[in-house]
C-alpha cells in the first residue's frame, strides 16, 4: 500500500468555510449519482460541527433521500452511549433530517465485536457495488488522529491497512476500548475520500504526512491513497501550518 499521492487540499478559515466546502463537494457528488450514494461517516469532534452545519444550512439543498448513511468506525457501546458513533451523527443531523432507518445502516455497537464487524461486513457487501473485489463506499468521510489514527486504525495495529475483511475490530491504544473499523482496502477503493481535520494540535501530523516528513510512515493515514478514486484534505489554516509551500500546489 502506497504512501498520499494525489490529492486536493483545501485550506479553510473556519469550521464553517470547511463545513460549506464539504456540503459543495457532497452535493455535487450526490447530484451526480445514480440512484442513491453511500457515504461511510467518522466520528470525533470535527465531523460533528459539519454534521451540525450540513443540518441547519443544506437541510433543504442537498438530496438527503438519495443518500444511505453507513460508518466508518463504531465504539462497541450502545447507541444511547455518548461514545456513540451513531449517537453523535443521529443527534446532529439524522434525527433534523428525518432520514429513513431503511437508509440508515447502524455498526450495532451493543453486539459481539468480532461478530458484529463480520455482520456488518457482509451488510456493507450486499449494499454497495463491488469494484476490485471490494465495496466501494461514494464517499467515505475520515478524522484524522494526532497520532496519524484515522477511523480506528491506530498506528499500533496498521496492519489493518491491509486487512483482507472489510471490517475488522481494534482496540483503542489508549482506552482499551474496543472498536470496530472500516480497514485499509475498502478506504482505499472509495470513489472518494475526505479527511477532515482542525486546529493547531492536528498541524505535525498533517504536515509530516503531506510533506511526508517526519514520522509519516508511522501513520495509517499516510497510506489513505484511493486506487482510482479522489483524495481530499479539508483543513483549516492552524492544521494547515506546517504543510510546505510547494505542497499547498493543490490547493483548491
Ligand atoms: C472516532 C473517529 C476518529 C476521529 C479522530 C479525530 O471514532 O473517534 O473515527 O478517527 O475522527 O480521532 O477526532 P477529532 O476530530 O475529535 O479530533
Amino acid at each position: 500500500m502506497g504512501f498520499i499521492v494525489n490529492y486536493k487540499i483545501h485550506i479553510g478559515n473556519s469550521i464553517e468555510q470547511l463545513s460549506e466546502y464539504f456540503a459543495q463537494l457532497l452535493n455535487d457528488k450526490i447530484n451526480n449519482s445514480e440512484d442513491h450514494f453511500d457515504i461511510a461517516l467518522s466520528g470525533g469532534s470535527t465531523p460533528k460541527n459539519i454534521f451540525e452545519y450540513l443540518a441547519v444550512h443544506h437541510k433543504n439543498t442537498i438530496q438527503w433521500n438519495k443518500v444511505k448513511f453507513y460508518w466508518g468506525d463504531e465504539r462497541c457501546v450502545p447507541p444511547s452511549d455518548s461514545e456513540s458513533n451513531y449517537k453523535m451523527a443521529y443527534d446532529s443531523i439524522l434525527h433534523k433530517l428525518q432520514i429513513p432507518t431503511s437508509n440508515i445502516f447502524r455498526i450495532k455497537g451493543e453486539n459481539n465485536p468480532k461478530l458484529e464487524a463480520d455482520i456488518y461486513s457482509s451488510v456493507v457487501l450486499n449494499q454497495l457495488n463491488s469494484v476490485n473485489n471490494y465495496p466501494r463506499f461514494d464517499l467515505i468521510m475520515l478524522g484524522l488522529g494526532e497520532d496519524g489514527h484515522t477511523a480506528s486504525i491506530f498506528p499500533n495495529q496498521i496492519s489493518l491497512l491491509n486487512s483482507d475483511k472489510i471490517y475488522s475490530t481494534a482496540l483503542h491504544p489508549g482506552s482499551g476500548q474496543t472498536r470496530i473499523t472500516i480497514t485499509g482496502r475498502v478506504i482505499n477503493n472509495a470513489s472518494s475520500v475526505v479527511f477532515i481535520a482542525v486546529g493547531k494540535n492536528k498541524s505535525k501530523v498533517v504536515g509530516e504526512i503531506i510533506n511526508q516528513k517526519g514520522n509519516y510512515k508511522d501513520y495509517p493515514a499516510s497510506f489513505i491513497n484511493p486506487l482510482d478514486g479522489e483524495l481530499y484534505w479539508v483543513i483549516d489554516e492552524e492544521a494547515a501550518s506546517r504543510i510546505s509551500q510547494l505542497n499547498r500546489k493543490t490547493q483548491l
